[in-house]
């Protein structure tokens, strides 16, 4: 008596589950068509012209946004992706890294030179004009604005994501670098 009357409740909470479970199989479960990533034009610190096409290369790359003035985050992010590529060993050599500016009014090829310098020369710094650096990161679907502040300077208020993208130029995930640089390398192994 008691188990049949369970029956019913049980097959829609099985119904349930699965349909559920396929929503989220069919939302999560494509690295393609999310929408993040694409064509962009852009000068890197050597003065030469760098296009999406960098990425399509065996390995993967890390993309974020950032600028030089910025005082705390992006040196943080170029640390740790610093750090990291010292625990990749030879196989960073196939992890591209790309700082895009979002400050193309001050971050000249010059500048982005003089300040990666510090950190992994396989960093690449990205700038341009005020239109190729919004389209950058409009196809990336980051975003950031300007903050006045005293006397006539500014700073930028920008994504901090830090994207990885596949060999084909398509979003995998938002990468975490806020762990031990042999934790995240070890994650970065299954895509270089
Ligand atoms: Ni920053």
């Amino acid at each position: 008596m008691r188990s049949s009357r369970l029956v019913l409740p049980l097959v829609l909470f099985v119904f349930s589950a699965l349909a559920l479970g396929l929503v989220l199989f069919v939302v999560l479960g494509r690295p393609q068509g999310s929408g993040i990533g694409g064509p962009f034009t852009l000068t890197n610190q050597a003065g030469q012209k760098v296009t999406e096409r960098v990425l399509e290369s065996p390995g993967a790359t890390l993309v974020f946004f950032g600028f030089t003035h910025c005082p705390d985050v992006c040196p943080t992010t170029l640390y740790e992706v610093t750090q990291l590529y010292q625990a990749l060993g030879p196989k960073g050599d196939r992890l591209r890294t790309l700082f895009i500016t979002v400050d193309p009014e001050r971050d000249t090829p010059e500048l982005l030179r003089d300040y990666i310098s510090s950190f992994d020369p396989r960093i690449v710094g990205l700038t341009g004009s005020p239109e190729q650096t919004a389209a950058a990161l409009k196809a990336y679907r980051g975003y950031a604005r300007k903050v006045p502040l005293e006397g006539n300077n500014y700073t930028m208020d920008h994504t901090a994501l830090v994207y990885l993208m596949d060999s084909k130029g398509r979003f995998i995930e938002s990468f975490n670098l806020k762990r031990p640089p042999e934790q995240a390398a070890k994650e970065l192994q299954n895509y270089l």
